[in-house]
């Protein structure tokens, strides 16, 4: 189930305590951002996200907030994935430990193509795993997960986002997080890409996404998802 909503008062409304058994998401990084421009125009191909233009105070409380959130619905012991870049990376790390998170590791993505930049330009994004608690944490899945993750970045002109991540990299924490029909929660849907490796997975999702034109997209990619799937079934 998602929803066209904040996700601060969505998990206060939807998600009672101890109820997720995963979360991956990717919030705003307070960057500014509003994607790659367009060659002719030179201007931006979309608006800036929501919450990605603020002050750090407010970058601070408005993290904190749904950090409460994501620590109170994540059951004990259970994993948090969260995609940060490298300037905000060390805010990030200790305001997660600060409401109660036990950084596991910091993943890297290697975007195997490079993006932006000037002086050496930008090929990777961290993701900070974490664990609900300090006691025993479930062990991933696969014992040959490295904390690189190499998957091809999708090109500027072909994104439907802004800072669209690949499914596959999604599928990837998932598989490693959850067992099949368990609940895997995204407070930043985007265009949706956690919410369609979930489905792919067999996995349950819930999310949030404040935007009224990305959720469209992702509640578009959801229901392609089961709609093949239930093509597949039928046929
Ligand atoms: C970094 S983007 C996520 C992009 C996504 N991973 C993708 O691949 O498409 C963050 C998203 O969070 C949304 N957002 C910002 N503040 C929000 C809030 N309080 N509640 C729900 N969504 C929010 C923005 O509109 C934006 O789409």
């Amino acid at each position: 189930m998602i929803y066209n909503m904040d996700s601060i008062a969505g998990a206060k409304q939807f998600l009672p305590d101890e109820s997720v058994d995963v979360i991956v998401t990717d919030p705003p990084y307070n960057l500014g951002f509003s994607g790659t421009t367009q060659t002719r125009t030179r201007k931006p191909r979309f608006q800036t996200i929501r919450n990605d233009n603020l002050t750090l105070q407010e970058y601070q409380r408005f993290t904190f907030q749904w950090l409460r959130q994501a620590h109170r619905v994540l059951k004990t012991g259970r994993h948090i994935y969260v995609f940060i870049d490298w300037r905000m990376y060390p805010y990030m790390a200790i305001w997660m430990r600060k409401v109660g998170f036990t950084i596991k590791n910091c993943l890297v993505w290697d975007k195997v193509n490079m993006g932006v930049g000037w002086q050496y330009r930008y090929q990777h994004e961290f993701i900070i795993f974490a664990a609900k608690g300090k006691e025993k944490a479930r062990r991933i899945r696969s014992r040959k997960s490295t904390d690189v993750v190499r998957v091809p970045r999708i090109s500027g002109n072909k994104t439907i986002h802004p800072t669209e991540k690949p499914v596959e990299l999604m599928e990837a924490f998932i598989h490693n997080s959850t067992e099949k029909g368990e609940l895997v929660a995204d407070f930043f849907l985007g265009s949706g890409p956690v919410y369609e490796a979930a489905q792919k997975l067999g996995r349950a999702c819930v999310g949030f996404e404040i935007d009224e034109e990305h959720f469209h997209t992702a509640s578009l990619r959801g229901n392609k998802e089961e709609n093949n799937s239930l093509e597949k079934q039928e046929g």
